[in-house]
């Protein structure tokens, strides 16, 4: 580096270079020497959506543009740290930061700047492609089976806890696609949906009690794929045979799905949140494990995800029970431990992810909070847990909503009191309309 030179600092996530990025090098470039600070996906992760390309993938990309001449990794959002160990004379950052999320970070840059006589630079006028289009462009482009397999995996590793809601549809898995809502400068979002058996069943006016085969399961999954971009976890039941599990995981992960998981339980099957009140036998940890291995086997890429689930809780076989059985699974390769309870209090899940805390060989926890609903993401997070399963709210939310139009036009003899409950049909219209 020229030292008589200028330090000038821009920092970008780069997931779609747009005409803007390059203005902003460019004014860079006129002022010296320009190092990218590129937002990892840790960064990243911590405010909005994964990017659609890794950090490798995106520092390809920005080395290559003209007048970037190093590229340096912002592992925060903030950009303090590197800002303190470069410390540039100029920064360089589009006007439109100076109102919305990102205002707070902008008067910390000046701040931070006046230590050392640096100075911020603006472009005028800028727009910004937001990051709402720019999701609705890699929506449109779609994924491939490869990236959205991959992407749980990148999720673990860039959010200490990864937020997954059930669809069992088309549209709901829209749902889990595309609401977010912004809350202290942070765009929160589903990373992703879990197809539920519950809720799967339900949907097809079925018990959850294994008889939609997996054809059938596929049918849906395959409805979510079309309308999602996120990675999906299936619920396996129990895998079904150990003949038969290798076959699953194969087709499973064939279509792209991160993960299944699979309960470690054998018969007749019950809904886990029966608990006691049903007859329903847990397995032997030596044939679960097997039937873990078996799975691994199975699978032709590193990416696919076999999670193990424990009923010992529901089946009131005590902690111990299930810390053993985690121990078994995790030593039979599962990537990841899902622990289950049916208690409205959350004392029982807390102990085991405490005395899981202190396992040598950890694995993913994986919880699904639909009794002790009370319990935030904060404390699943500090208790342990990285991925956080609302396993069947959209369908428990919507059943009772279509009940109320059902009757209101019972009671009515007509639609117009039930409008109420209604979305607009413009709405409704261009739901799943692209424009055309
Ligand atoms: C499901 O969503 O189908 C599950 C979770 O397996 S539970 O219903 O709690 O068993
Ligand atoms: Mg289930």
């Amino acid at each position: 580096m020229d030292y008589k030179r200028k330090k000038v600092y821009v920092a970008m996530s780069a997931d779609l270079i747009h005409p803007g990025h390059l203005k902003v090098v460019s004014k860079a470039r006129d002022l010296g020497h320009v190092t990218i600070g590129l937002l990892t996906e840790k960064a990243i992760a911590s405010y909005k959506r994964l990017p659609a390309l890794s950090y490798e993938q995106r520092k390809i990309i920005v080395e290559n543009i003209k007048g970037v001449e190093e590229v340096i990794p912002q592992e925060t959002l903030d950009y303090m740290p590197n800002l303190r160990k470069i410390k540039p004379d100029y920064v360089v950052h589009g006007d439109d930061w100076r109102t919305g999320v990102q205002k707070q970070i902008r008067n910390k840059v000046i701040e931070v700047l006046k230590e050392w006589g640096g100075q911020l630079v603006e472009i005028p006028n800028f727009k910004d492609i937001s990051s709402t289009k720019i999701n609705e462009i890699l929506r449109e482009i779609g994924t491939t089976p490869e990236n959205r397999r991959k992407s749980l995996r990148r999720l673990l590793e860039a959010k200490d806890l990864v937020r997954f809601l059930e669809a069992h549809s088309g549209l709901t898995g829209l749902i889990v696609e595309k609401v977010n809502v912004i809350q202290e400068d942070t765009k929160k979002e589903f990373d992703g949906a879990w197809i539920s058996s519950l809720t799967d069943s339900t949907c097809k006016g079925k018990p959850d009690t294994g008889c939609i085969d997996l054809t059938s399961r596929l049918n849906t999954i395959e409805h979510v794929l079309e309308s999602t971009v996120k990675p999906l976890i299936v619920d396996g039941d129990n895998g079904g045979s150990i003949e038969h599990f290798p076959l699953t995981v194969k087709t499973l992960e064939r279509l792209g799905i991160s993960a299944i998981i699979i309960e470690d339980k054998v018969g007749f099957k019950k809904n886990s949140l029966f608990g006691t009140d049903v007859l329903q036998t847990q397995d032997s940890i030596e044939n679960f494990s097997h039937k873990i291995s078996q799975g691994k086997k199975a699978q032709v890429t590193e990416d696919f995800m076999v999670i193990a689930r424990i009923e010992s809780l529901i089946l009131k076989k005590g902690l111990w029970d299930a810390l053993l059985r985690a121990r078994a699974y995790i030593e039979a390769g599962a990537d990841g431990i899902m622990i289950h309870s049916k208690e409205k209090n959350p004392t029982e899940i807390l102990d085991f992810c405490k005395e899981y805390s202190k396992f040598d060989k950890k694995v993913p926890l994986v919880a699904v909070p639909s009794t002790y609903s009370i319990m935030t993401e904060k404390e699943l997070k500090d208790a342990g847990v990285n991925i956080v399963i609302y396993a069947n709210h959209l369908l428990r939310s919507s059943y009772p909503a279509m009940v109320k139009t059902a009757e209101s036009i019972l009671f009515n003899e007509r639609a117009y009191e039930s409008e109420q409950f209604c979305m607009p049909i413009k709405d409704i219209l261009i739901l799943t309309d692209k424009g055309g």
